[in-house]
């Protein structure tokens, strides 16, 4: 078991939900059935605290009730090494990282998730929902810390890691309210401590990678939908049901 709890979408093994963690995601049987299909790849982005992870467990279950396969995954941690890399990028005591090794591991935590567990489950039918993809890359490590966004961009230029999401949500909230709610669920020491590295850079890093985010959302109006994050689970769910229930009509009668 890893870090996460029970509830969560990427726990392995405990709900109807095909998670990365399983050790196989063509061998899922709702997977196999769609074959003849690509999946729909969509990406969730946004701040700490702006619920993505929520708002993931939340959509995939509504899909799986409308009859649709879903595979949820993350990043960093979708793939066995990138769960090591995510120990090692996230734990407050890490090791020294330079902003380049920093981008690198990134990278290659991406690389082995693409080629272990994304390419093989759209390939295979299901639909990806992945929390976290190149536009975090982009935001934190191009936008946040100053790395020349050229640069990100021409390490995900060849295979696997020309992958693109069909649509990426970005959840928008002000980084004073997602801080204050990514705290609060942090509040247990151990999460801190071996995922809280972000949570201490100060407001104006977050403000620039929000800041990111919108540049980019901007940037390719037909990919992106900004949510508002603001409101209860059950609000942002409705507004994210609605946004993609042209590509997934069994979301269209569940939006209340
Ligand atoms: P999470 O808390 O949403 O799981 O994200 C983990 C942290 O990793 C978050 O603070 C953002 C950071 N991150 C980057 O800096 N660059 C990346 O490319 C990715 C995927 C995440």
């Amino acid at each position: 078991m890893d870090d996460l709890d029970e509830s969560s979408p990427f726990a392995s093994g405990t709900g109807p939900v095909e998670s990365a963690y399983s050790p196989s995601p063509q061998a899922d049987p709702r997977l196999i059935s769609a074959a003849g299909r690509r999946g729909f790849f969509v990406t969730f982005e946004g701040i700490e605290g702006s619920g993505k992870t929520t708002q993931i467990g939340r959509l995939a279950e509504r899909l799986l009730a409308g009859g649709e396969p879903v595979l949820t995954t993350r990043e960093p941690g979708g793939s066995p090494l990138g769960r090591q890399l995510r120990a090692i990028l996230l734990a407050e005591d890490t090791v020294p990282i330079g902003t380049t090794a920093e981008l690198l591991l990134y990278v290659a935590d991406r690389a082995q998730h693409l080629h272990d567990v994304i390419e093989p489950a759209l390939a295979a039918g299901s639909h990806v929902l992945c929390d976290r993809f190149l536009e975090a890359t982009l935001a934190y490590q191009g936008y946040a810390r100053g790395i020349d966004l050229d640069f990100i961009r021409a390490l995900h230029r060849r295979p696997p890691l020309d992958r693109r999401p069909d649509r990426t949500i970005l959840l928008d909230i002000d980084p004073e309210l997602g801080l204050a709610r990514a705290r609060r669920r942090n509040e247990d020491l151990a999460v801190r401590a071996a995922e809280g590295r972000f949570e201490q850079e100060d407001l104006d890093f977050h403000r620039r990678v929000r800041d990111g985010y919108l540049a980019l959302a901007e940037a390719e109006p037909f990919r992106f939908r900004i949510v508002a994050a603001e409101g209860t689970a059950e609000e942002v769910e409705a507004r994210i049901a609605d946004l993609l229930s042209d590509v997934f009509p069994c979301l269209d009668d569940a939006v209340s």
